[in-house]
């Protein structure tokens, strides 16, 4: 049976890379425009080439520095190195030449700064303790992955390589990102590091930055759909009370959203190990079981072809230890004889009676869309059409999907699951066939993402900011399309820097985020909305610009969807919506400008909020080219969204909307940014 892929770019762009001569640094100092078409006028973006993840963030001596993943001879990846830019206010960068360049052995992969204060490494003195930046060596000759470290003495400006490099190896080529910050209670350094294709973070400790201990593995856990990456680990008080804290574990893996996104943890450390609040186990809700192919046999389903073989699947699976929920030994598996054979499996016809269809399902991406011939899919069929449409994700490991059948009830419907495809993951698993009033939730739906956006990745927090605040940024794209993105000559930016807090929300402990308030400081004096319903239909708004900061509050009424579009005009918008019938925030992109420079670009991003009735904060941060959404409910629920748009420079527009019915738009202040570039 064929395994799960993995990692697609880094790997092939390595082995190419590899076989190059080191490319001289070019420093980016000299004053480009930064007007370009869609350069971010408050986001950090570099005059130019690639950037991808945020390094070696830490504020030092009244500056904060942001590090990051930088090729300096080209505008997509490869070179990796580490380029500089600092900010006293995290609003305002001056990029810096070159700090970490690549060389012939290795490329310089993420990792971490700390101010080494007692010099513990020997690489300044007491009186002037050296930076040392802990960074993953990403070894050209072997592919592997092994940690290093570099200094500075002069704060940050110039960089020495280690000489007795790798400080920490394992013989792994996915052991990456270090995540080093200092622990008082055991007076030592700790280390959070990815074991990438093992969906763990490694903890370590060490005493001069050199020599580490192993202390504890964490996970799999939460979302493991993708390599795990960038790991950060830190305490925050709860509810604003120092004598409550939690820790936050950040891990970058493939999203809800689709591509790569920024999943967290809270729960304890002791200095040792981590452990999260999360329950082990997951309970689906309860409902009528319509198959869960325990009998032995198809019962009174029908298989057509060979894909199904004779009878259910049974026995061990493999790679199903970690399926929640999942029950018994039997279930559907088309791979009877290869992926080679086709066929289908039809359910007989029943009354669809409850909102949700439940079941598990594994195997094959090749969903109906892909075309009769092609498909590999469960499907719903109503009338003989195909109604609802699930696949795998390209791997063994089943996981609960749902279908909403709000509009379908009363009606006759047949499932079949169907096996067309011969290639590569043509065959499909599946189970537990319930009929439930709650949808049962997939592992990445039941994850606690930082951003429910497509566009905020590699997310990691400042060393030593002041007055212990915790600032957090990230590389505002996704490793889906980051390198068909249409900017030049440079290619992309992070997100705005957040503050983050935690705060209790229905009993549970939820990460919460504002953009930092030094945002401010580009405000104007800013202008008021009146109060404005809106009826099936949309009502443009006394606001214009690109760059724009939006806080409004929408109470719904009998809309199905309401919200706000903004960067409209010329038949552009992008829709920050609330959907009442599913209870989500949503970013909707599909109009939003230029998106077909990737087929997964275009597209609707979403994120459950309850509003029980109440109203619909939205906090908005508009750019030339990404929309950040901070919403909240009455009940101090919070969600966050990041996407990029690239919108025509006219497209300006601020509107109000509501989908079949009425919502009102309580009151809404809106402010123009100013450039950070002029
Ligand atoms: C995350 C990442 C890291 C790696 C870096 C290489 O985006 O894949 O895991 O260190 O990018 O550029």
């Amino acid at each position: 049976m064929s395994r799960t892929t993995r990692r697609r770019r880094l790997l092939a762009a390595t082995t190419v890379l590899s076989g190059l001569a080191l490319l001289t640094a070019s420093p980016a100092t000299a004053g480009p425009p930064y007007h370009e078409q869609y350069r971010p006028q408050f986001h950090f973006s570099p005059a130019r080439n690639w950037m991808n993840d945020p390094n070696g963030l830490i504020w030092y001596q009244g500056q904060y520095h942001l590090f990051f993943q930088y090729n300096p001879s080209g505008n997509s990846w490869g070179n990796m190195s580490w380029g500089h830019a600092v900010s006293t206010d995290l609003v305002h960068w001056t990029q810096l030449p070159l700090a970490i360049a690549q060389d012939a052995d290795e490329m310089v992969f993420s990792g971490s700064i700390v101010l080494d204060k007692d010099d513990s490494t020997g690489f300044g003195s007491k009186e002037n303790p050296p930076l040392v930046a802990v960074y993953t060596s990403q070894r050209k000759g072997t592919g592997r992955q092994e940690q290093a470290l570099a200094y500075s003495t002069d704060g940050g400006t110039t960089w020495t390589k280690y000489s007795g490099n790798p400080v920490l190896a394992i013989g792994s080529a996915d052991f990456r990102d270090p995540k080093v910050f200092w622990y008082a209670p055991t007076h030592s350094w700790l280390m959070a590091v990815a074991l990438s294709d093992r969906h763990k973070v490694s903890f370590y400790s060490s005493s001069d930055l050199k020599s580490w201990t192993h202390l504890s593995d964490f996970g799999p856990a939460g979302a493991t759909g993708g390599v795990w990456e960038c790991p950060d680990l830190f305490p925050l008080a709860v509810d604003g009370d120092p004598g409550k804290t939690k820790w936050v574990l950040v891990v970058g893996t493939q999203s809800v959203a689709g591509g790569t996104g920024t999943q967290y943890f809270t729960g304890d450390f002791d200095g040792e190990r981590f452990t999260s609040d999360d329950p082990a186990a997951y309970v689906p809700p309860g409902g009528t079981v319509l198959q869960d192919f325990e009998s032995g046999s198809y019962g009174d389903w029908t298989t057509n072809g060979t894909a199904f073989g004779t009878a259910p699947a049974t026995g061990t699976l493999p790679d199903q230890q970690t399926v929640s929920g999942y029950r018994g030994t039997g279930l559907v598996n088309s791979y009877n004889s290869g992926d080679g054979s086709t066929g289908t499996l039809t359910s007989p016809e029943f009354t669809v009676g409850r909102r949700y269809l439940n079941f598990l399902v594994g195997g094959g991406n090749h969903p109906h869309t892909d075309g009769a011939d092609t498909q590999t899919a469960v499907n719903l069929l109503v009338d003989g059409k195909v109604v609802r449409t699930s696949t795998g994700s390209n791997s063994e490991t089943l996981d609960w999907t749902s279908w909403d059948l709000k509009d379908l009830i009363g009606k006759q419907a047949r499932i079949q699951l169907v096996d067309h495809n011969t290639d590569g993951w043509g065959h499909i698993l599946a189970d537990d066939f319930t009929a439930a009033d709650e949808p049962a939730l997939s592992t990445p739906q039941r994850a606690h993402w930082v951003d429910y956006g497509q566009d905020f990745y590699a997310a990691v927090t400042y060393n030593d900011a002041p007055g212990g605040r915790r600032v957090m940024l990230a590389w505002m794209s996704n490793w889906n399309y980051a390198q068909a993105v249409p900017t030049s000559p440079w290619r992309s930016a992070d997100a705005f820097p957040r503050q983050l807090s935690l705060r209790t929300v229905n009993g549970r402990t939820r990460l919460v985020q504002q953009p930092v308030g030094e945002l401010r400081t580009l405000r104007d004096a800013g202008s008021t909305m009146p109060t404005t319903p809106v009826d099936s239909g949309s009502t443009p708004l006394a606001v214009h610009g690109s760059t724009l900061e939006l806080e409004a509050q929408l109470t719904p009424g009998t809309a199905d969807r309401f919200g706000l579009d903004v960067r409209t005009g010329g038949g552009q918008r992008t829709r920050i919506g609330y959907d009442t019938t599913t209870g989500e925030v949503s970013i909707d992109r599909t109009a939003s400008g230029l998106v077909d420079f990737d087929p997964t670009f275009p597209g609707v991003q979403r994120a459950p909020l309850a509003l029980d009735g109440g109203p619909l904060s939205l906090h908005v941060l508009v750019d030339a080219s990404s929309v950040e959404v901070y919403a909240e409910n009455a009940r101090g629920g919070q969600v966050v969204l990041t996407d990029q748009v690239f919108p025509d420079p006219s497209s300006t527009g601020v509107d109000v909307f509501a989908d079949n019915g009425t919502a009102t738009l309580d009151r809404m202040r809106a402010w123009q940014l100013g450039s950070v570039w002029t």
